[in-house]
């Protein structure tokens, strides 16, 4: 009998844009009783980059992938049948902001948002990856875009400080070995959702935490949880690949605390160069974070063909992911 070869995905063109607007910690300084010295010893965090207020998330997914064009050219979204779009800040509860990214470009092809807190691109990724390798989807663009800092109480100096806005797009298809997505490590821990959270239309949690209308965090239990998921998701996703630490070239992390990922890394054994830092610039801008970082990393010449990235993230729900992926194979 004819044996049939494993189909298998990977991220073939990429793009990401962060709005023009920069707030400094200097800037925040005058608005709130911080310092810049405190945000930056504790976080890393230099500045982030805010949405204006007529910028929402269907604008930033829609500049990320103009900037996706504008790298792999006009021809990137021949043939993409699906659009996900991975937000906690979507323009409106419905449409889907993903239908208003279709509809701007165009496409012939489905779309939906997913909401899973922070780690909400890289659980797309998952979606479009199952999808490819199942033969349901020939190519699908998978965006993380996220304007938070409009959800967030500017009088709250304990979450204020933290969040920025972007967005990065994906293309993720069909690759030749030996790329694409080797490893893939999802989890959630639902019992932890009252140390981040955010209302809609309920009025508690089942511990009856009332839900907050702005952006709400126990940064001490969050920083507990990030530290120990860093470092399970990432052995698992490791070792699910069938690889070793010192077979991974550049570690991609969710970037919201310098100090977590120093952790993180330290943990893996890997060296400061291996780690793709872009928190001081960004702030934490939640599904827009990994592909922002994987940009940076491609124009700064960090990312080479046959590479191996590790991936990880966490964020509220509890819910965390981890992925080892082989870079290339794209056209
Ligand atoms: C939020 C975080 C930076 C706070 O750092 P920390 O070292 O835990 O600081 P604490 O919360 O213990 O606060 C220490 C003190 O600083 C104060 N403080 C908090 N925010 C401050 C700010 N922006 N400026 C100055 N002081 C601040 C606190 O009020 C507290 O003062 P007190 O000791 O008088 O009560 C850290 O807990 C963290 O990064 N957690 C994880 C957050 C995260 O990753 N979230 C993203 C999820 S996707």
């Amino acid at each position: 009998m004819m044996q049939h070869k494993k189909v298998r995905a990977g991220i073939t063109a990429l793009g990401a844009y962060a709005p023009k607007t920069v707030l400094t910690n200097a800037d925040l300084e005058k608005i709130m009783d911080t310092t810049d010295e405190w945000i930056r010893t504790r976080t890393g965090i230099r500045r982030r980059h805010v949405a204006g207020d007529d910028e929402f998330t269907s604008d930033l997914a829609i500049r990320s992938v103009e900037d996706l064009l504008a790298r792999h050219g006009d021809e990137t979204l021949a043939g993409v049948d699906m659009v996900i779009v991975a937000t906690n800040t979507p323009d409106a509860l419905f449409p889907a902001t993903a239908a208003l990214v279709q509809d701007h470009f165009k496409l012939r092809a489905g779309a939906f948002d997913l909401l899973a807190a922070c780690p909400g691109w890289l659980y797309a990724l998952s979606v479009a990856q199952a999808y490819v390798e199942a033969g349901v989807c020939k190519r699908v663009l998978a965006v993380g875009a996220e304007v938070l800092t409009k959800l967030i109480d500017w009088q709250d100096r304990s979450t204020a400080v933290l969040f920025g806005d972007g967005a990065g797009a994906t293309i993720i298809e069909a690759v030749p070995e030996p790329f694409g997505l080797k490893s893939m490590i999802l989890g959630a821990d639902g019992s932890g959702g009252h140390h981040l959270h955010m209302g809609c239309v309920g009025k508690c949690l089942p511990n009856s935490t009332p839900l907050s209308k702005y952006v709400y965090m126990n940064g001490r239990e969050v920083f507990k949880f990030a530290v120990r998921v860093m470092n399970t998701a990432t052995i698992d996703a490791v070792a699910e690949a069938g690889l070793e630490s010192a077979d991974i070239s550049l570690f991609v992390p969710h970037q919201a605390n310098l100090r977590i990922i120093d952790a993180a890394r330290e943990r893996l054994g890997l060296a400061r160069e291996q780690v793709v830092i872009t928190v001081d610039e960004y702030g934490n801008n939640s599904t827009a974070s990994i592909p922002l970082a994987l940009k940076h990393a491609l124009d700064k010449g960090q990312i080479e063909v046959g590479d191996n990235l590790l991936l990880v993230t966490f964020g509220a729900g509890l819910t965390w992911g981890a992925s080892v992926l082989t870079w290339g194979g794209g056209a």
